[in-house]
């Protein structure tokens, strides 16, 4: 996937994960990973075991490390470190919420969203009022790991977050905010970051909805994601190709993914899928 050429409308916003934001637009995901990587693995070298047994840095059990983190092989890139060693979950911020109802959506609804590197204790917080936000609703991670392969792909991992909301009011707008151990959306400096959405009415009314596939990630794509918002839907139905990760589609075992295609397409559908 290459860079649009200039002149053309910019691209998604880039989330805030501690690279000065100029230089992150001209990185691909896999490239800052790769920063943040060698960034806080030289960070690591300089802090003292105090800091360490702090927990700043320390393994811990949960989701997406112990045994199994522990036998992945490192990135060729990496210097021996692995994406699952933890940072200051300050510096790491969730990007790509991408919400779906559930089963029923008057009363279910599903966030999703990810984050770069390990977090610990990743949640969801939801409310009536944006500043009114509940407990800690505790989300699931789905750790995905990419080999690489010589001289195409980096190895790549990837850590996905899920939580559940039932027992919603029909016909209810809520206020959510994502966040782990480090990084509260209640908290006064993260307040930007908290989105909403309404679940679908008791009773069966008039709606609108959008529907589309092969969208992609260009500037027309980010275009008509424009166009949906502009239609306040209901629900968006999309129907697929996505984001074409697999750039030939052939559906073959020769064709080449790039794991990194869903990171861009899901940046670029935040503006939508925070809220529809
Ligand atoms: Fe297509």
């Amino acid at each position: 996937m290459t860079a649009p050429p200039m002149g053309t409308p910019p691209g998604p916003p880039v989330p805030d994960v501690g690279i000065p934001p100029r230089l992150a637009r001209r990185m691909s995901m896999a490239e800052q990973y790769e920063y943040l990587r060698t960034k806080f693995t030289r960070r690591r070298a300089l802090v003292s075991a105090g800091a360490v047994a702090g927990g700043l840095l320390a393994g811990c059990s949960g989701p997406g490390s112990g045994s199994d983190a522990a036998t992945r092989s490192p990135s060729p890139l990496s210097g021996g470190s692995t994406p699952t060693e933890r940072v200051d979950g300050a510096v790491v911020t969730p990007f790509g919420r991408h919400l779906a109802f559930g089963a029923d959506p008057r009363t279910q609804m599903r966030i999703s969203w990810q984050v770069p590197l390990t977090v610990r204790k990743p949640y969801v917080r939801v409310g009536l009022k944006p500043w009114e936000l509940s407990r800690k609703i505790e989300a699931e991670v789905r750790d995905l790991h990419t080999p690489g392969l010589d001289g195409v792909r980096l190895a790549l991992d990837q850590f996905y977050l899920h939580a559940a909301l039932d027992g919603l009011r029909p016909g209810t707008t809520y206020y959510y905010g994502v966040g782990h151990e480090g990084f509260d959306p209640a908290s006064k400096e993260r307040h930007s970051t908290v989105g909403s959405f309404t679940t679908a009415p008791a009773r069966a009314e008039k709606f609108v909805f959008t529907a589309f596939g092969d969208q992609g990630v260009t500037p027309d794509a980010l275009a008509n994601d424009k166009l949906i918002l502009g239609r306040e839907p209901a629900f968006h139905l999309h129907a697929g190709d996505i984001c074409y990760a697999d750039v030939t589609g052939h559906g073959k075992e020769s064709d080449i993914y790039d794991p990194t295609a869903w990171d861009l397409f899901l940046k670029q559908t935040e503006t939508v899928a925070k809220t529809i």
